[in-house]
């Protein structure tokens, strides 16, 4: 298989095979770099990182994965480049497909990868949008592999589900063949557009979709359980008391974890994570509406022996890796 030169944009342009070649691939790579075997591919290959949204784990994921594999990035924002404001995404792509091998978008509106895509001659790797995050779903299926029980791989995610993780891990479970559950009000629901690529998606792969407001039915004999914030990049501050009220039956906390029914239950959180007073924003929600321990999930579970958090971080970078060697080694 050869995935040379296609852009990484959202995960249904992929097939499974496809997908899983790269989660291969990332285990390889993983292995390899532990025990200083790792044989860089991308000697002297230079990659535009663009970033318009922070970011800690993608962007040094890509950084060192560059590294390590021999090549270069440069890194732009907005604040100091032509991007957005003074240069349109057509023009962009065509000048950094000049002088890069690829480039990496993290942006609002998903329609600017795709244009992006559309006019680079290089491949365009997105690194999240509001809609999608799919470098984040290679690094959640090599973690959730790791430490499955077994061949299946079953999982909830609970919480605001109509942004970008809920609607990755749908579409990724439901092309990977997992049992997946999507646990939240109906109103954050993942839309019926989305809803109706998973089922199709399913159709193929034999995976599980549920869709539920239930938690305990949602929950009940799932082994990975993941959330994620209540209020993305770029939402107003002004939705947290709205979110919050919507989202509070959707915490996770010891009780919920203890509705898999499992022993072998495991934490995951794309992070950056609310679960404790040490940001301003865990602080805020702390004074403001009492939730003292948390906000999507409470401490106790973010720092318990079940939470898998900081590997699944680590993982970023080692699939993150997988995608370039994939689509941008020669050898
Ligand atoms: N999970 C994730 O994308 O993290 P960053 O926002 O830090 O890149
Ligand atoms: N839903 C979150 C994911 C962060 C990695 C956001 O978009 O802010």
């Amino acid at each position: 298989m050869t995935l040379a030169g296609r852009d990484f944009l959202k995960e249904s342009d992929f097939t499974a095979d496809e997908l899983d070649h790269l989660l291969v691939l990332a285990a390889e790579l993983k292995s390899a770099k532990r025990a200083g075997t790792e044989i860089p591919r991308l000697t002297g290959k230079q990659l535009a990182l663009i970033f318009e949204k922070t970011s800690t784990r993608t962007k040094v994921s890509f950084e060192i994965a560059m590294r390590d594999q021999g090549g270069h990035v440069s890194v732009l924002d907005p604040s100091t480049s032509q991007i957005g404001h003074k240069e349109s995404v057509a023009d962009t792509a065509r000048v950094l497909a000049q002088l890069f091998d690829g480039i990496e978008y993290r942006g609002a509106d998903h329609a600017n990868v795709e244009e992006l895509a559309r006019y680079s001659s290089v491949p365009v790797y997105n690194g999240l949008t509001d809609t999608w995050h799919p470098t984040q779903m290679l690094a959640d299926f090599l973690t959730m592999r790791e430490h499955a029980a077994g061949p299946e791989i079953s999982y909830a995610y609970v919480g605001d589900a109509r942004y970008n993780m809920g609607n990755s891990l749908l579409i990724m479970g439901a092309i990977m063949g997992a049992d997946v559950r999507i646990v939240a009000p109906q109103h954050v629901w993942p839309s019926e557009e989305i809803q109706t690529l998973a089922r199709e998606r399913a159709a193929v792969s034999g995976a599980r979709v549920t869709i539920t407001d239930d938690v305990e039915q949602g929950i009940v004999g799932a082994q990975f359980v993941h959330t994620d914030v209540w209020v993305s990049m770029g939402e107003p501050a002004d939705v947290w008391a709205e979110r919050i009220a919507a989202l509070t039956p959707y915490r996770v906390d010891s009780a919920l974890m203890a509705l898999t029914g499992r022993d072998d239950a495991r934490f995951m959180h794309c992070l950056p994570a609310y679960h404790d007073q040490n940001t301003a924003i865990g602080r805020r929600i702390a004074d403001e509406f009492g939730l003292v321990d948390g906000v999507e999930v409470t401490g106790q579970v973010f720092e318990s022996g079940a939470s898998i958090v900081f590997e699944q971080a680590q993982n970023r970078m080692h699939s993150i890796k997988a995608v370039l060697v994939a689509t941008l080694a020669t050898t």
